[in-house]
């Protein structure tokens, strides 16, 4: 059922054709003439969760555990390898339930190695005993806890209970010494959830916004005996989320994703006060339909364009970056 699930979850993601809006096309950057730097002397190394990183992209949770995840994994390992930035695996429920899916995402922690970055990820009600179990299988730096009460509500087989959440999370950041992120799937942490995190210890939130991958269709995709087409506008808008996380202290790590498609929303995203923004769909897309060199190509795009706004802001580096000032306009405008 699980591998099934996995399966159907990058088929159906594939197959989506509902677009969202992220509204960072809302927020306004002022184009700067005079900008007294050479392109060359753009740096956009940054830190996260202790190490370096090249730059301040992550590949975030996807997959693992389907019999086509550990080809994804190991192209997706490969790139976060070669650009020397993080990557988050996929649920790992599946690999702590069924021995011969662990391979998938061993491979990861196997291409990155010691010196990069390796994310695990489980659901908020895994116990103490399945943080520790994930994070030892793929020796990883950190681990996720996904959110993800909308998406089940969706899935025919999903949860439909949530209470204790925030308690097991409690107890999870009490026992496990690395450092925990709670992220959304793609319908946004909001101000008052993240000051409950915020007020229970996590000091790592992944906003993971409305704007990008759309579970609400992706799942309307597996169980079509529903339609689910009145929710799939459903969920925070990534710049929404930014904005209003960005006013809880500044000890809180601010990961930006949701529809991160362009460098232009790294770069943005970062000027909203994020210190890296996560990537899933779009990598996805471009990996699937133009295998690994396509893949490797769109993040060169990205990094190439965020060093050009960069520049055109004057910003020499990630720092500079995120003491640009900015406008917001439109719906944007209205929803903060
Ligand atoms: C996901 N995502 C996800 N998240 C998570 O925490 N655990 C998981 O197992 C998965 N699985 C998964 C599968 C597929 C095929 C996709 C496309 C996405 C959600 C992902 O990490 C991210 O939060 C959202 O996709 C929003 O980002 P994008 O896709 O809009 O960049």
């Amino acid at each position: 059922m699980r591998r099934a699930r996995k399966r159907e979850h990058i088929e159906n993601y594939l197959m989506t054709s509902f677009k969202g809006d992220n509204l960072l096309g809302d927020v306004y950057l002022e184009h700067n003439a005079l900008p007294n730097l050479s392109f060359d002397d753009i740096d956009t190394r940054t830190l996260f969760l202790g190490k370096t990183i090249d730059y301040p992209i992550l590949i975030n949770a996807m997959t693992g555990g389907a019999d086509f995840s550990q080809e994804i994994n190991r192209d997706l390992a490969t790139l976060a390898k070669e650009f020397n930035i993080p990557m988050a695996v996929g649920s790992q429920t599946i690999a702590l339930e069924e021995e011969d899916s662990r391979e998938s995402f061993k491979i990861v922690k196997e291409i990155i190695g010691d010196d990069g970055i390796v994310i695990s990820n489980l659901n908020g009600q895994a116990s103490v005993d399945d943080a520790r179990n994930a994070i030892e299988l793929i020796d990883s730096d950190a681990l996720q806890i996904h959110l993800n009460p909308a998406q089940e509500l969706a899935m025919e087989e999903g949860d439909r209970n949530f209470v204790g959440v925030s308690d097991n999370i409690k107890s999870i950041l009490d026992n496990i010494d690395k450092p925990i992120i709670i992220k959304e799937v793609g319908f946004g942490i909001s101000k008052d959830v993240a000051k409950t995190l915020y007020d229970i210890g996590v000091r790592n939130i992944d906003v993971a916004g409305y704007g990008g991958t759309n579970f609400m269709e992706i799942e309307n995709l597996r169980n079509p005996a529903i339609d689910l087409t009145e929710l799939y506008s459903w969920g925070i808008p990534t710049a929404v989320a930014l904005i209003n996380l960005r006013q809880l202290p500044n000890d809180l790590n601010i990961i930006s994703s949701g529809g991160i498609r362009s460098g232009m929303d790294v770069a943005k995203s970062i000027v909203l006060g994020a210190n890296i923004s996560g990537i899933s769909g779009e990598l996805l897309s471009y990996l699937v339909h133009g295998g690994y060199t396509n893949a490797k190509a769109y993040l060169e795009d990205i990094i190439y364009k965020m060093r050009m706004i960069m520049l055109l802001l004057g910003k020499r580096d990630i720092e500079e970056l995120k003491k640009t000032n900015y406008k917001v306009t439109g719906k944007l405008k209205d929803l903060i």
